[in-house]
């Protein structure tokens, strides 16, 4: 096939990333913004060993679950990538997709919940902006071009509030220099922290930014509290600028509910990646004893104040990287094991280390199916999984977070 060549494909599924898949004389197309079952004019953009890129110029024939995104940047700004699909098909992508993974890198054939949506636009607690002159927005895909933006349709009002000040004072004070700004909010307290070599304007930017609670400048707060604060069911958690916090607390709250529905009097619990002690805190209220484990200090820090201000004694937060401090929990008899690792999961040391200690239960919450299901693949012989929740807990775009729930053979 020729670079640049146009032509009219069928589109016969969604890969994981959410792109149309065509096959054409037996060349696997990838085709950004297609839909299964819709005839699509594209033209070859690029061309690879196995597959080639193709462009969507126009869709012939529809799919019914298409639909007009309501943002005036999408497509452009990189922020989202499935607002053309409707809700439905969102879902039944994100259940769909968990499904995929699992039969290709651990041939099963998984049973897997109707993936459960709670919210659908202004869910994100955090955004971070670049600024180039008068411009705040997001990066064009793979790229370093800026797309400017005056609001963004996933954020909270609040964080959308602040960005419409801060276009205003960038476009007045032209000498601000900021490169980078990052907009945090819990409930109605506004955290923003600004990347920036010169700060002789601050008190005006201060000024402007009238609604916030807080004001970083780098690691220097300039103005107000130091963190924010934010509720999740009846717990509450303080928010430094550098510590992990859920991004959408609705749907966390709904996932923790369902994390943890069958912990109850435990003896000793731990939790894994324990970022600010969300969870390690909720199963704090349930069980004798916690052990969690965190590699980030500020958010070792946050969780144990976090404690505190639950009125809770029973966590014991332990700073470092869960490869290096696993094995400190040898001696234990844990009833329940939850870790939440980032994108890149687990790891081998670690998992192979919880085939020693034998947990009777592991709830694994995983941001990225294809980690889960490697990981899950070190851990099989030794833990049956008994459910597979996915939760939309970033509408529109084309991730799923998903709890698989395991029990000890
Ligand atoms: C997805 S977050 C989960 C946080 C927490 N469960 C929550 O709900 O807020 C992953 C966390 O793992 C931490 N982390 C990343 N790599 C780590 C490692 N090797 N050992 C320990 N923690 C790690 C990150 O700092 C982050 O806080």
């Amino acid at each position: 096939m020729k670079l640049g060549k146009e032509l009219i494909v069928k589109v016969v599924r969604l890969n994981n990333e959410a792109e149309g898949v065509a096959i054409k004389d037996g060349l696997v197309i990838f085709i950004k913004g297609a839909l299964p079952e819709e005839d699509v004019k594209i033209k070859i953009i690029e061309m690879k060993k196995n597959y080639a890129i193709g462009e969507l110029i126009e869709v012939i024939s529809i799919n019914n679950k298409r639909t007009i995104p309501l943002c005036p940047f999408y497509g452009k700004c990189g922020g989202c990538d499935i607002m053309h699909m409707n809700k439905e098909l969102q879902l039944e992508f994100k259940k769909q997709k968990v499904i995929d993974v699992f039969k290709k890198i651990c041939k099963l054939e998984l049973n897997v919940n109707d993936t459960l949506s709670y919210n659908n636009n202004n869910y994100r607690n955090k955004v971070v902006l670049r600024i180039e002159g008068n411009s705040i927005g997001y990066y064009e895909p793979k790229s370093n071009k800026l797309v400017g933006i005056n609001e963004c349709l996933l954020c909270d009002p609040l964080i959308n509030e602040a960005i419409s000040k801060i276009k205003d004072f960038i476009g007045y004070y032209t000498s601000h220099r900021i490169n980078e700004v990052m907009i945090r909010v819990a409930k109605d307290e506004l955290m923003i922290c600004i990347d920036t070599i010169n700060k002789r304007w601050i008190d005006k930017f201060i000024k402007r930014l009238d609604i916030a609670s807080c004001i970083y400048v780098g690691n220097d707060l300039v103005y107000g509290m130091d963190s924010i604060n934010q509720k999740l069911n009846d717990l509450v958690f303080d928010i430094s600028p550098k510590s992990f916090f859920q991004v959408n607390p609705v749907t966390a709250e709904k996932l923790f509910e369902f994390a943890l529905k069958n912990i109850n009097e435990q003896n000793i619990c731990v939790d894994l990646y324990s970022g600010t002690g969300t969870i390690a805190i909720s199963l704090a209220k349930k069980s004798r004893r916690v052990i969690a484990i965190e590699s980030n200090k500020s958010a070792v820090e946050d969780a144990k104040s976090n404690m505190v201000l639950n009125n809770l004694d029973n966590v014991e937060f332990m700073h470092g990287r869960v490869e290096d401090l696993i094995d400190e929990l040898k001696d234990l008899n844990i009833d329940t094991l939850v870790l939440d690792p980032p994108r890149s999961g687990s790891d081998k040391r670690s998992l192979r280390a919880l085939l020693k200690f034998k947990p009777k239960n592991i709830i694994y919450i995983s941001c990225n199916p294809v980690t889960l299901a490697r990981d899950y693949n070190v851990i099989r012989n030794l833990y049956e999984i008994t459910e597979v929740q996915p939760f939309d807990m970033f509408p529109n775009t084309h991730h799923v977070e998903t709890v698989m729930v395991l029990e000890r053979r």
